[in-house]
């Protein structure tokens, strides 16, 4: 269920140069899932929208959520100021998350499935999330993260969960390349993808998936968050029923779609 709530920060801490790992005690984390996001609200009266940023992270006792992003403008530079104790109001949860029942049902009783998470800059955090709730579940994961320098961000926690690989487009950490070049590199088989990051990165993926499941993260530039202004529309393959046309919201129908489903 979506709700306006006020949530209190727990701690914040640096995790790289401009990322930002924020942890917020709040009501929301008790249905909050992989795949799914948050509106944060800044303080500026005249910013009236809330900045979407997708759950890295559900503690154990489903009382705080943790958020990690990077300061790309005005709103994300406030946030990386917030501290201890601070109010921080929120709307969530947003968006569809992944159907971690799909996949598990790629599998069957003697081999688990084996899923391929890519992720890619600031589409590394919600895979975090993902990688715990599908090794849980008894998943295979195999994880490989792209960044842009050595500056790398949450890799060892990812190991907790799953077989960890590394691409930089610079080569100074693991695969020179992007996300792609690493799975070539290393020849990871996979039964299905889980991806977030750039637009172009997740095309590629598309492409390369080869008829296999992929299911994609459309972190695209959104508005309202909740469906009402169109601002996040994307081309279908099938006709809403709603809308009664080839496309779908973003924020409500996704921000995850299955990656044949899709035009982008
Ligand atoms: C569903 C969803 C989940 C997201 N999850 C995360 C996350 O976990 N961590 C994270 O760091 N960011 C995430 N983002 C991106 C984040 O919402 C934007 O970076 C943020 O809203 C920028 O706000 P701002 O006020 O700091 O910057 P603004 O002043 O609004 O913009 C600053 C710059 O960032 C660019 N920008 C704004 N929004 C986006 C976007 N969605 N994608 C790419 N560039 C953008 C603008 O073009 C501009 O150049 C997510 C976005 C979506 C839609
Ligand atoms: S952002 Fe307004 S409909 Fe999606």
């Amino acid at each position: 269920m979506k709700r306006k709530t006020v949530g209190k920060v727990l701690s914040q801490k640096c995790l790289a140069p401009g990322i930002y790992d924020l942890e917020i005690a709040t009501c929301l984390a008790s249905d909050a899932a992989a795949g799914q996001f948050v509106g944060v609200y800044t303080k500026d009266a005249s910013a009236l929208l809330p900045r979407p940023i997708s759950i890295c992270g559900v503690s154990d006792d489903r009382k705080s959520i943790r958020l990690v992003y990077r300061i790309a403008g005005k709103g994300t530079d406030e946030f990386s100021r917030l501290k201890e104790g601070d109010e921080v109001t929120l709307l969530g949860v947003l968006g569809n998350g992944y159907d971690l029942d799909k996949i598990k049902s790629l599998g069957n009783n003697d081999t688990p499935v084996r899923a391929l998470l890519l992720g890619g800059g600031i589409g590394v955090p919600p895979m975090l999330e993902l990688s715990r709730e599908l090794a849980a579940a008894g998943v295979k994961v195999i994880s490989v993260m792209g960044y842009r320098n050595s500056d790398t961000f949450l890799l060892d926690e990812f190991k907790k969960y799953s077989d960890t690989y590394v691409a930089s487009e610079d080569g100074s950490v693991g695969t020179k390349g992007n996300v792609l070049d690493a799975v070539r590199e290393n020849t990871i088989e996979f039964d299905c993808i889980c991806a977030c990051g750039p637009l172009p990165m997740l095309r590629a993926i598309k492409e390369f998936a080869g008829g296999k499941p992929a299911f994609i993260s459309l972190e695209e530039r959104m508005a309202c968050g909740v469906g009402a202004c169109l601002g996040c529309v994307v081309k279908t393959r099938d006709i809403d029923h709603h809308s009664h046309v080839n496309n779908a919201r973003i924020c409500t129908d996704g921000p995850v779609f299955e990656a044949s489903e899709v035009e982008i």
